[in-house]
């Protein structure tokens, strides 16, 4: 990332919102052939939250109102919403357009951001660019994403693994170079294709009877193939941010991780150099929320007071496409 404006772009305001009821792994046992200790040892989740009534922009609306009421921010000085997002209400219109309404944001323009669990870490460089260019002020960053809107609960390989979430971020510019977004390494490869996917539902595989006998409307995942490379991906990548910023593992106060599988994240930080003391984990009670995973952390960390001012922190994610990155970054909400 190239950033050579007087501007860097600043969270200056979190917010979250998750599903009240919950799905416990004695859940899934009831009726399929698993249990919680494999779960537990395998992907570190215990529980995860369910949307039972209502959609995507209902969770994205509601960390959106969580952010306003903690901020104090007007809806009617937001500049743009992007909503990160697989699950989106409908394909189309744009999830940004149904939250736009539903939290009275008159003045602002936006869309929806596909790139499955690195969905939020590509929507915050987007935000941050808008920023930095000085095009726009206040960009809000929304990753939200019903999963089990896409998963096939007959499924024990994929149904443990997920939950419904949201969290949002607010994004301003600061002229403090030693705030805010630092760097960003991204990337796409479209060798992943055919390990993670939902074939059906787009234009590629339009609804039909036959779509959904094949089940081709539920998420599709080759986990152990999958596994490989997130191991690699994330590691690799999350190393590489603080490398190329001459940063020590000492130097680094939180890994923010996409919460995918809890040996994921161990290998991730162990390859970074820096003990589970300094990731944060929310997918003990959560599961995989896809876009969720990284805002709702932040916003968890940020008010148990564990996040401070001038504190460096690095995002990372793995996700369906292959998609990857890790942003490199300071906290300036005191
Ligand atoms: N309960 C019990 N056994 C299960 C199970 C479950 N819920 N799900 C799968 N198994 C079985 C498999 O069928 C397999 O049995 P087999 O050896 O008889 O075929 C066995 O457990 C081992 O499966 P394996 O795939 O080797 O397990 P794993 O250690 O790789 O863990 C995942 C499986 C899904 C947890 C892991 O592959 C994973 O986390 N993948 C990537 C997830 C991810 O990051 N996805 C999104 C990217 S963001």
């Amino acid at each position: 990332m190239i950033n050579n404006s007087k501007y860097n772009a600043v969270i200056t305001g979190v917010g979250m919102y998750v599903p009240d009821d919950v799905l416990d792994n004695d859940y899934f046992s009831s009726y399929l052939d698993t249990n919680d200790e494999w779960i537990v040892s395998r992907t570190g989740i215990k529980e995860r939250r369910i949307l039972k009534n209502g959609a995507t922009s209902d969770m994205a609306y509601g960390a959106l109102k969580d952010l306003i009421d903690t901020t104090g921010l007007d809806p009617n000085e937001i500049d743009v919403i992007i909503v990160a997002t697989v699950t989106p209400d409908m394909l189309f219109p744009a999830t940004a357009c149904i939250v736009q309404e539903k939290i009275g944001a008159a003045n602002a323009w936006g869309f929806d951001l596909s790139a499955a669990c690195s969905g939020f870490l590509f929507a915050v460089q987007t935000g941050a660019a808008f920023i930095t260019s000085g095009a726009f002020k206040k960009v809000v960053v929304i990753g939200a994403d019903k999963m089990t809107s896409i998963v096939d609960y007959s499924d024990r390989n994929n149904c443990i693994l997920f939950g419904d979430a949201a969290g949002a971020i607010l994004l301003e510019a600061t002229e403090d170079k030693t705030l805010g977004i630092k760097d960003s390494i991204l990337h796409i490869d479209g060798t992943g294709v055919d390990v993670l996917n939902m074939k059906g539902g787009g234009s590629l595989n339009p609804p039909t009877h036959e779509t959904i006998d094949k089940k081709m409307h539920y998420l599709y995942q080759e986990g152990k193939a999958v596994y490989k490379r997130a191991v690699l991906g994330m590691a690799e990548v999350s190393a590489e941010v603080v490398e190329k910023n001459n940063l020590k593992p000492e130097d680094i106060a939180w890994l923010v991780p996409h919460q995918a599988n809890l040996r994921i994240i161990d290998s991730t930080a162990k390859r970074m150099g820096i003990g589970m003391e300094k990731v944060m984990i929310n997918i003990h009670k959560y599961g995989n929320t896809t876009s969720g995973t990284i805002p709702t952390c932040l916003a968890e960390y940020y008010r148990d007071g564990k996040v401070k001012k001038g504190d460096n922190l690095v995002f990372s994610a793995f996700g369906a496409g292959y998609t990857w990155g890790a942003i490199y970054l300071t906290w300036g909400i005191d």
